[in-house]
C-alpha cells in the first residue's frame, strides 16, 4: 500500500496495514515509565484496576534480542492485559523483538516515539522519530507483519517548535496505514534540546484539542490520550471524546486514583486502601520467599495513602524499614496500624 499522507514519505518496504485489532473496551491504561512500572509495580496496579491495560518500561529491541529475557520480559500472569513498550528504529530488529514479545504472551507491542532523552536521541529512537515518519512506518509495518498481536504507537504532538496539526496528523496516518492499531497521544511537544526528560513532561504546553480533532476526523481510529491527567473527573471528561486515557505520574504518586477511576467506570464498589494492600500480601510473601528484598516492592506502594490521614507516616515507615535486612510483611502491618490510628484520631 502506498502512503501518501505525508509529503516526505518514501517507503522502501511495502506496507500492508492489516494488523491485529485493538480491544477498545479497555479504556484505562497506565503509562510506560522507566524505573517505575516494573513487574512489582504492575502487580500492584492490577489489583487497583483489574480492567486496566498495563505497559512495561521501555525496552530497546536489541536488549530484547540479546539481553536477559527473563529479567527484561518476565511478568506475572495477573498483569495481563500487558503491553511491552519497545524502543528502536530498525525494522528487522523491532520485528524480531515483537515476535519474542508475542511468544512471551504479551497482549500488545507499543513503539516509543515520545521519549526525548539525549541517550535515546543519540540512539535514533524515541521522540526524534517523529521527524522520520517513513522510517517509523517501516518499523510498524515490519512488526505488524511479524506478529498477530496489536502494534501501537505512543507519540507526542511534534518536536521542538513544530506547531503544525497537519504534520502531526500525517505522522499518525502514516503509522495507521502501516498497520498500527491504536495511537497514544502524549498531548504536548517534545523539545529535543535544552530540556531534561522531566522538564519535557512539564514545560511544553498540553494541547488536548489536537487529540480530539484527530479522533473527530478519524472516528474508526482508537485514540488514547496521555499527559497531565490526574483525577477521575478529568479522565472521564477525556473518555467522552476519546477511546481511552493513559495515566502516568498520577497513577504512580497517588495510585488510589486508578482504583477510583476503575470503580467509577465499571460501577464496582470502592474498596479501602487497606483491603487493596492486603491483597498484595501473597505476592509479596512469595517474592520474599524467592529472595527479593522488600524495598523493591514497597517503593511502588508509598503513595497509596496519599492525601490521607497517616499517609506521611505510612510512606516513612515503609521507606525507612524496607531497607533493613529481613524486612517482611509485618512492616506493612505496622504501617497500616499507624494509618488506622491516625485516621481514627481525625474521625
Ligand atoms: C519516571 C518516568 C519514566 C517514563 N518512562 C517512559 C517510557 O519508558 N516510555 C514512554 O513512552 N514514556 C515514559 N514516560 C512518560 C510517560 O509515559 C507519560 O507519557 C508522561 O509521564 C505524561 O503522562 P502523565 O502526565 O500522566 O505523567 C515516563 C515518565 C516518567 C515520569
Amino acid at each position: 500500500m502506498a502512503v501518501s499522507a505525508h509529503p516526505q514519505m518514501t517507503l522502501t518496504t511495502p506496507l500492508h496495514g492489516e494488523g491485529a485489532r485493538y480491544d477498545a473496551s479497555l479504556r484505562l491504561s497506565v503509562a510506560p515509565m522507566m524505573d517505575w512500572t516494573d513487574r512489582h509495580c504492575r502487580v500492584f496496579h492490577r489489583i487497583l484496576a483489574p480492567g486496566a491495560r498495563l505497559y512495561t518500561e521501555m525496552v530497546h529491541a536489541n536488549a530484547v534480542i540479546h539481553g536477559d529475557r527473563e529479567r527484561l520480559l518476565g511478568f506475572d500472569a495477573a498483569e495481563q492485559p500487558l503491553a511491552l513498550q519497545l524502543g528502536g528504529s530498525e525494522p528487522a530488529a523491532l520485528a524480531q523483538a515483537a515476535r519474542i514479545a508475542a511468544d512471551w504472551g504479551y497482549a500488545e507491542v507499543n513503539l516509543n516515539c515520545g521519549c526525548p532523552s539525549d541517550r535515546v536521541q543519540a540512539g535514533r529512537f524515541g521522540a526524534c522519530l517523529m521527524r522520520e515518519p517513513a522510517l517509523v512506518a517501516e518499523c510498524v509495518a515490519a512488526m505488524v507483519a511479524a506478529v498477530d498481536i496489536p502494534i501501537t504507537v505512543k507519540c507526542r504532538l511534534g518536536v521542538d517548535e513544530d506547531n503544525d496539526y497537519d504534520l502531526f496528523a500525517a505522522f499518525v496516518d502514516g503509522q495507521v496505514q502501516a498497520g498500527a492499531a491504536m495511537v497514544v497521544v502524549h498531548a504536548r511537544n517534545a523539545w529535543l534540546k535544552g530540556l531534561s526528560p522531566k522538564e519535557n513532561r512539564e514545560i511544553p504546553p498540553l494541547r488536548y484539542d489536537w487529540a480530539y480533532r484527530l479522533k473527530q476526523e478519524r472516528p474508526s481510529l482508537p485514540v488514547v490520550i496521555n499527559g497531565g491527567i490526574a483525577s477521575v473527573q478529568a479522565a472521564q471528561a477525556h473518555m467522552q471524546q476519546l477511546d481511552g486515557v493513559m495515566l502516568g505520574r498520577a497513577a504512580y504518586h497517588d495510585p488510589y486514583v486508578l482504583h477510583a477511576l476503575e470503580a467509577a467506570q465499571t460501577g464496582m464498589a470502592l474498596r479501602s486502601r487497606e483491603a487493596l494492600l492486603v491483597e498484595m500480601r501473597p505476592y509479596i510473601e512469595a517474592r520474599l520467599e524467592a529472595g527479593l528484598a522488600l524495598k523493591h516492592i514497597t517503593r511502588h506502594l508509598l503513595g497509596l495513602f496519599h492525601g490521607q490521614p497517616g499517609g506521611r507516616a505510612f510512606r516513612q515507615i515503609l521507606s525507612e524499614g524496607a531497607h533493613r535486612p529481613g524486612a517482611g510483611w509485618d512492616l506493612l502491618e505496622q504501617a497500616l496500624q499507624v494509618t488506622r490510628l491516625q485516621a481514627a484520631r481525625v474521625a
